[in-house]
């Protein structure tokens, strides 16, 4: 059951206390926000289309050795996940130059990298979600250095694990991002990775299936993170 009163309340999820005190309900609603919220909107159906991706994603990582929050499905838009001591930053990596990399810096939208690029952002709305680097993470007392260095690894190897997978599925994984927390000591990935958080454009025509159909007006968002889920769910995203 799921209590009245939402422990936290983000731009996109909701996230529940729940009986067992190592776990949280995580409720993906069809919220949409883009620019820190500026542009808000609600879709049917958009909270368990990332949902699902999400559990698909998280399972897959699993799968592969990478610790994740995931525990179960509640409902199709629900997830029972492990509570985690958020870290407060924004763990980016990039394949493909493409949104705010593109303004920030001299490189045209598309470019191909030479490696993957992994850029930090502090986690803070009111502060614009700044840019930060393993000095400041380190000497503000974010994470210590050995648990940074991990945390990087980690972003790189889901990195290789989508990128093979997305490319298998005729879409090019442009860029994402995660989050991570700690419970007793370990680092795990929590949050979601789901359309909202990745960038992915169809190999052939560059077509966007992600937020940013949202983000600058470029079709049917719904359409297209269903898209996604009919190329990258064995059954074709069915049960949606
Ligand atoms: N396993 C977890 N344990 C504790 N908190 C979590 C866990 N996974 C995710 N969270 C936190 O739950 C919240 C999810 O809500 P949501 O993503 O909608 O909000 P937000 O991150 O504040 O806003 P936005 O993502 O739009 O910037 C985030 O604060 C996220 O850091
Ligand atoms: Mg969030």
């Amino acid at each position: 059951m799921i209590p009245e009163k939402p422990l936290y309340e983000g731009k996109a999820k909701s996230v529940y206390l729940s009986e067992n005190p190592d776990e949280l309900i995580v409720v993906f609603r069809n919220d949409m926000t883009a620019f820190n919220g500026v542009k808000h909107d609600q879709f049917t159906d958009k909270g368990i289309l990332n949902a699902t991706a999400s559990e698909f994603f998280m399972k897959m990582l699993e799968a592969e050795g990478i610790p994740t929050h995931y525990i179960r499905m509640a409902a199709p838009d629900t997830m029972i996940v492990r509570r985690l001591d958020m870290i407060p930053l924004e763990v980016i990596v990039r394949n493909i130059a493409a949104g705010s990399m593109t303004k920030k810096y001299p490189v045209a939208e598309g470019t191909v990298l030479e490696r993957p690029v992994v850029s930090i952002d502090y986690k803070d709305d009111e502060r614009g979600d700044p840019m930060i680097n393993d000095d400041l993470i380190e000497v503000l007392h974010i994470l210590p250095a050995d648990e940074l260095k991990q945390v990087k690894e980690m972003a790189l190897k889901v990195n290789t694990v989508l990128s093979r997978f997305f490319d298998e599925c005729g879409i090019r994984l442009v860029d994402f991002k995660l989050e991570f927390g700690k419970a007793a000591g370990k680092i795990y990935l929590g949050d979601e990775i789901s359309m909202d958080s990745m960038r992915l454009w169809d190999k052939q025509t560059g077509e966007s299936f992600d937020k940013d159909v949202y983000r600058f007006d470029k079709g049917d968002v719904i359409t297209a993170y269903r898209n996604v889920l009919r190329r990258i769910l064995p059954d074709g995203g069915k049960k949606d």
